[in-house]
């Protein structure tokens, strides 16, 4: 109960913010100051079959202190045109905020400011994006709400706020078997070692192991096809940060989490298994 607890209490506290404060009015003000733009990610290219698991550092994103109203992630072509699903599988795209030491570019120095959420470490630490299922999923947060980045008191010193693109897209023009492709069967791409030559585990027939970035998924008999080229576009709407905003947190739950619960020495253990 530990975790339901804590959900609880902020939701609850968020509410009696939102009751005490003047919504009409910081609507109005709000409403009229929405800016957006729209992003492209840097280019992806894709060949028939294979398996483009990559990330991308120092994205483009709104700057300075703001208050994030929407975020509407969308893969589309070098015209600007959205690429069918059954062409460009979108397993799963991830908008992630980190800090890193001020000019530097080694990505081994960035700390992830993970979600609210309570999976362990940095596992679901996004906060936007899911997968080709959640395309037009409405995300506009209302009035006063809207989530809070770029605030300089929580950028340690030294450092600065950036935001990363984890984008891992399967081209399965010309495949023998589309659905084992999506799915990552082990099989169609010949994957029978994880990523450090280790054999996968007795009984794992795909998933994540199997389509690593760069792998190949089988193609159909003689099937011959042009490289393509993709990018994430990503539209982004934010008003500037006001003391009239009320910051929203966001959660990710896992569904597989099991979550252990037990008497710690002043209060309950939690431990998540996301
Ligand atoms: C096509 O794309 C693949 C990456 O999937 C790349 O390795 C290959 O060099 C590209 N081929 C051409 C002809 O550009
Ligand atoms: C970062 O780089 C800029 C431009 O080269 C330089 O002016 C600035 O002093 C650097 N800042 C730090 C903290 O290294
Ligand atoms: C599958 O992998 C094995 C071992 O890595 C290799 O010998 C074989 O040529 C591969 N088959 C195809 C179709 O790529
Ligand atoms: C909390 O529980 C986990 C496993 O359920 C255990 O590994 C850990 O030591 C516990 N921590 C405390 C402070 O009791």
């Amino acid at each position: 109960m530990g975790c339901l607890d804590q959900n609880w209490v902020t939701s609850l506290v968020i509410l009696l913010l939102a009751l005490c404060t003047p919504c009409s009015d910081a609507y109005t003000k709000t409403a009229s100051k929405v800016k957006s733009a729209v992003f492209y990610s840097p280019k992806v290219e894709l060949s028939p079959g294979i398996s483009s698991n990559k990330f991308y550092y120092d994205v483009k994103f709104p700057e300075g202190h703001v208050a994030l109203k929407s975020f509407n992630g969308e893969v589309v072509d070098e015209e600007g045109n959205s690429v069918p699903l059954y062409e460009v599988y979108l397993h799963h795209w991830l908008v992630a905020r980190y800090h890193q030491p001020i000019n530097s570019t080694n990505t081994e120095d960035i700390v992830i400011v993970k979600n609210a959420g309570v999976c362990q470490g940095n596992t679901l630490p996004q906060y936007f994006g899911i997968g080709s299922e959640t395309r037009k999923t409405a995300t506009y947060i209302p009035d006063p709400f809207g989530v809070e980045i770029g605030n300089p008191v929580e950028i340690p010193a030294g450092y600065e706020e950036k935001w990363m693109i984890n984008l891992h897209a399967i081209d399965t023009r010309g495949v023998e078997d589309r659905w084992g492709c999506t799915e990552c069967r082990c099989d169609l791409y010949n994957v029978t070692t994880d990523v450090d030559g280790q054999p996968l585990p007795p009984g794992y027939k795909g998933g994540l192991q199997c389509c690593t970035d760069n792998t190949q998924c089988r193609l159909k008999e003689g099937y011959k096809g042009y490289n393509r080229t993709i990018y994430l576009k990503y539209t982004v709407e934010w008003v500037n940060w006001d003391y009239s905003i009320i910051p929203v947190k966001i959660y990710i739950p896992d569904v597989t989490d099991i979550v252990k619960i037990s008497n710690g020495p002043n209060r309950l253990n939690v431990t998540h298994n996301c």
